[in-house]
């Protein structure tokens, strides 16, 4: 079997990459490791930048999304018993929308099956051959029997934990981490958001976000020790904890009900370079994490997918290289500028546990600043709503 590109991991990159390569008529096939009600069923990102909306209507793949997703034009940020409106509208012109990555891969999986385009789920022990030469190919094993496609290039949207980055030499390959003492319980919960934007809020006792699904449907995070378990936060506890963490008067919205999720996220950043290999070309969390703070995970998948796509796009109308040649370069720009954002949202609203009391006093003093400068504010917007592409 042969196909021009071989696409390893269905979640949004993947997906998304497929849908907008198919409307340009390149053929891709994409190897999932699992079923696809295991990709629908992972609760993760809900936050998405103008950017990313505008690549998901390119893809043909928009309608739900502006008929369900909502646009929020700001954010709050509490802390010390104050509440703070970042007006994104007003500082930068430009808004986000609340839309999670779950309904973005059904609507991007349906496109694909309405297209008859091919996704192998379930595929088992995928590798990526001959990466080095002009003639590389996937491998995998489906219920037992072994497959091979032949392609010209194959893309990484495998996620972290993927096959993909790996497969490039450890002498070429070079990563940088950092991991945060603490981790994000999440809560999923069929009762209406508290307020109409999300609210950050910074407390001694943790970190707090109140986000939301829709109109009915909240996701609520705390931080919580590394080594804690899902076991370990009863919903009551959950609930107590968040209130304690939040402004007083919106503690006072809260309307407490059983968990639909429960999950535990550590908070991890990681880049891995360069981005290409030969004709491997990584995209999304198979080359770089972030924190969630800034909510950048998938808008940076997307913005990969976006240079992946203009490059793949004009190589197969002109055979030109330059594109492709360009991609870990062009990438990788923005993917530091995202890593920067997410680690500084990080730093400015969690509470470190081996924090000296002049880093303490630092903190408090960024938050001050932040919410009292325009200039501040400004930057937090431009780089909240998404640096352009
Ligand atoms: P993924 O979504 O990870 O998709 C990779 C796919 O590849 C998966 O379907 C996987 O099964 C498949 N795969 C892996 N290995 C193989 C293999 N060997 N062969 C074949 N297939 C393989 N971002 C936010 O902005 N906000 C959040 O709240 C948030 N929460 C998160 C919570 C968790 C637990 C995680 C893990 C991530 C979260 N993120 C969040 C980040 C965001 O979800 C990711 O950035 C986004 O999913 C990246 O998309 P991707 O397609 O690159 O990778
Ligand atoms: C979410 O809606 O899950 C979400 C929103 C913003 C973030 C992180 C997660 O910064």
């Amino acid at each position: 079997m042969r196909t021009q590109v071989g696409i390893i991991g269905a979640g949004p990159a993947g997906l998304l990459l497929g849908q907008l390569l198919h409307r340009q008529g390149i053929s891709n096939v994409i190897l999932e490791r699992r079923s696809a009600e295991y990709v629908l069923d992972r609760v993760r990102a809900g936050l998405i930048e103008q950017g990313t909306v505008d690549l998901l209507d390119q893809a043909g793949v928009g309608r739900r999304m502006h008929a369900e997703g909502l646009v929020h034009d700001g954010v709050e940020l509490s802390f010390d018993g104050e509440h703070h409106r970042i007006d994104f509208k007003a500082l930068v012109g430009k808004a986000v929308m609340v839309y999670g990555q779950t309904e973005i891969t059904r609507d991007l999986m349906q496109a694909r099956a309405a297209a008859g385009q091919e996704t192998v789920y379930e595929a088992e022990d995928v590798q990526p051959l001959d990466i080095s030469s002009a003639r590389p190919s996937l491998t995998y094993r489906k219920d037992g029997v072994s497959y091979e496609i032949g392609c010209d290039f194959i893309i990484g949207c495998d996620g972290f934990h993927g096959v993909s980055r790996s497969t490039i030499p450890a002498e070429v390959l070079k990563t940088y981490e950092r991991i945060y003492p603490f981790g994000w319980l999440g809560i999923l919960v069929d009762r209406p958001p508290i307020s109409p934007e999300l609210i950050y809020a910074h407390s001694e006792r943790g970190f707090a976000l109140c986000t939301m699904r829709s109109a009915t449907r909240s996701r609520l995070y705390v931080q919580c020790p590394l080594d804690d378990q899902v076991e370990d936060w009863s919903d009551d506890r959950f609930w107590s904890e968040l209130a304690l963490r939040l402004d007083p008067s919106d503690a006072a919205r809260l309307v407490p009900g059983p968990s639909i999720e429960k999950s535990i996220a550590p908070l991890r950043s990681f880049v891995a370079e360069p981005m290409r290999f030969g004709r491997l070309f990584l995209a999304g969390d198979a080359a770089h994490i972030v924190p969630p703070t800034g909510a950048k995970g998938l808008n940076l998948a997307a913005s990969d997918v976006f240079y992946l796509w203009r490059a793949l796009s004009e190589h197969y109308e002109t055979g030109a290289m330059a594109g492709l040649d360009a991609y870990s370069q062009t990438a990788l720009k923005r993917v530091w500028l995202a890593e920067r954002f997410s680690w500084w949202m990080t730093s400015i609203l969690h509470t470190f546990p081996e924090a000296s009391s002049f880093e303490q006093q630092l903190q408090k003093a960024e938050l001050g600043y932040l919410v009292r400068s325009p200039a501040a504010m400004t930057a937090l917007a431009e780089n909240y709503v998404g640096l352009p592409y």
